[in-house]
């Protein structure tokens, strides 16, 4: 088996003797996929990313914890353009609707350049594949970075089998058109290469087959299996010391009031605006809350590399300040706003909430949802967006958010918020079965089969 991801499991820093430090690579596909690989000998292919990386990969495979890491060197400044350019400013406004059309995308040269190097990044790894894949591997590649791996490998390494997993949504035929023609029908053959496609909810896999259907004319082959968080690892977190020590910190905070959360990164399609506006609509449409509920909004900033996220995070900031200095009173801070990224405090607020507000303008998955019921004690409300792949298996007990409505989101926290303890208890443990029917096992087995389906 061969798993392949831009981010890898490992991610390596020099030290000042010129040595290597090796850690636990960062972000949510990582820690979702590493427990799961390790033991199994399988190879993990990612690309080189800090200068650390780029050392450990002229060093070959690295044998890891039960599992064998190679690192691809890339030349930074063609993986920077792939990544910032494509990967991220364009792939992933894309498949969430985020363009703001009037301006954006913009296909210049700079673009053009920009898609060359996305490509010559998919085929390092394929390349690598091709070179070092067992007879007959079942490759295992990982989101929307590497969409055209499959175009090489069904050209010269037929016997392996090779999925595509993408953890973001997918966007429809229409939204696809922003897309030059070529670019459009290189990423769908790219896709359609591989035996089939995962996605984590059925609506991005459908939106995956209209767009096939309408560019390339033919029926890709695709599966749904949305990933689950592992409850073993946050049950350890959730007993640590350092999440104890948070939840004194947190309710020092709280002071008794009730909690409206949120736990994101701080990220364009997450919607961390029309929350607080949202929040801000209750207050004024419901005094009796006015000191009585915190919003905590523990959010941790993502890709700085992209203007857009830069200035969404000043937004952010500006916004809490806003709806503070006007609601705020000597002993009540009615939004607090952390950016520590904190994993305990962030698993102890999850035991503590009241209302989890998760109201992405579109997800993937989105796995905080599937946290919270799992950790949480309170018997805590899931107001959820319909717009997260999560919506299509929790639907039946969390409460419905369009995240575009403002005032109908307010709504909804007003609902969660004076809800009788008995539906709260009921919604509660019907989130928990629902989130408890799977496991991160089950997403990952399921790639496996889809691989290994009969052709
Ligand atoms: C989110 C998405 C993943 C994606 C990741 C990339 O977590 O759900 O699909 O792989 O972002 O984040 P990065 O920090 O690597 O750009």
């Amino acid at each position: 088996m061969v798993v392949v991801s831009n981010r890898g499991p490992l991610s390596f820093t020099i030290d000042d003797e010129g040595g290597l430090i090796a850690r636990r690579g960062a972000g949510g596909l990582v820690s979702s996929l590493a427990p799961l690989v390790r033991g199994t000998g399988a190879t993990w292919m990612a690309a080189a990313i800090s200068d650390g990386d780029r050392a450990a990969a002229g060093g070959g495979v690295i044998e890891a914890e039960g599992f064998r890491f190679r690192s691809l060197a890339i030349d930074p400044d063609v993986y920077r353009m792939a990544y910032d350019v494509i990967s991220n400013g364009t792939l992933w406004f894309l498949h969430h609707g985020l363009f703001d059309l009037p301006r954006r995308p913009r296909i210049d040269r700079r673009w053009r350049e920009a898609w060359d190097a996305y490509r010559h990044v998919n085929h390092v790894f394929a390349r690598a594949l091709i070179d070092e894949a067992p007879e007959g591997a079942t490759v295992l590649v990982q989101d929307y970075h590497l969409a055209l791996v499959g175009t090489w490998l069904a050209q010269q390494r037929r016997d392996l089998r090779a999925v595509h997993f993408t953890h973001i949504p997918f966007c429809g035929p229409n939204a696809l058109r922003l897309l030059p023609t070529d670019a459009a029908e290189e990423l769908l053959v790219g896709m359609a290469s591989h035996a089939s496609c995962g996605f984590h909810a059925r609506r991005w896999a459908d939106n995956y087959v209209s767009c096939c259907r309408e560019v390339l004319g033919l029926e890709p082959s695709t599966f749904v299996s949305p990933l689950a968080p592992d409850h073993d690892d946050i049950a350890a977190v959730s007993d640590s010391a350092a999440c104890t020590d948070e939840m004194a910190w947190l309710d020092g905070k709280l002071g008794g009031r009730k909690l409206i959360l949120r736990v994101d990164r701080i990220e364009l399609s997450k919607n961390l605006l029309r929350g607080f506006h949202a929040f801000d609509d209750l207050l004024q449409t419901r005094p009796e809350w006015r000191g009585q509920v915190v919003f905590g909004a523990l959010v941790y900033p993502s890709r700085e590399g992209l203007v857009e996220y830069l200035s969404y995070r000043q937004e952010v900031e500006g916004l809490a300040r806003l709806v503070n200095e006007r609601w705020g009173t000597a002993d009540w801070t009615p939004i607090l706003l952390d950016m520590s990224d904190n994993f305990p405090r962030s698993v102890a607020a999850l035991k503590r909430y009241d209302v989890l507000l998760v109201n992405p303008v579109r997800d993937g998955l989105n796995l905080v949802a599937k946290e919270g019921p799992l950790l949480n004690t309170n018997d805590g409300v899931l107001a959820l967006s319909r717009e997260a792949g999560a919506w299509e298996e929790l639907a039946p007990a969390a409460l419905e958010v369009n995240p575009f409505d403002v005032a109908g989101t307010a709504d909804v926290l007003a609902v969660a918020l004076a809800m009788s303890a008995e539906e709260r208890a009921d919604r509660a443990i019907a989130l928990r079965k629902l989130v408890e029917m799977r496991t991160p096992r089950d997403w990952f087995d399921e790639q496996l089969s889809a691989a290994r389906a009969e052709r």
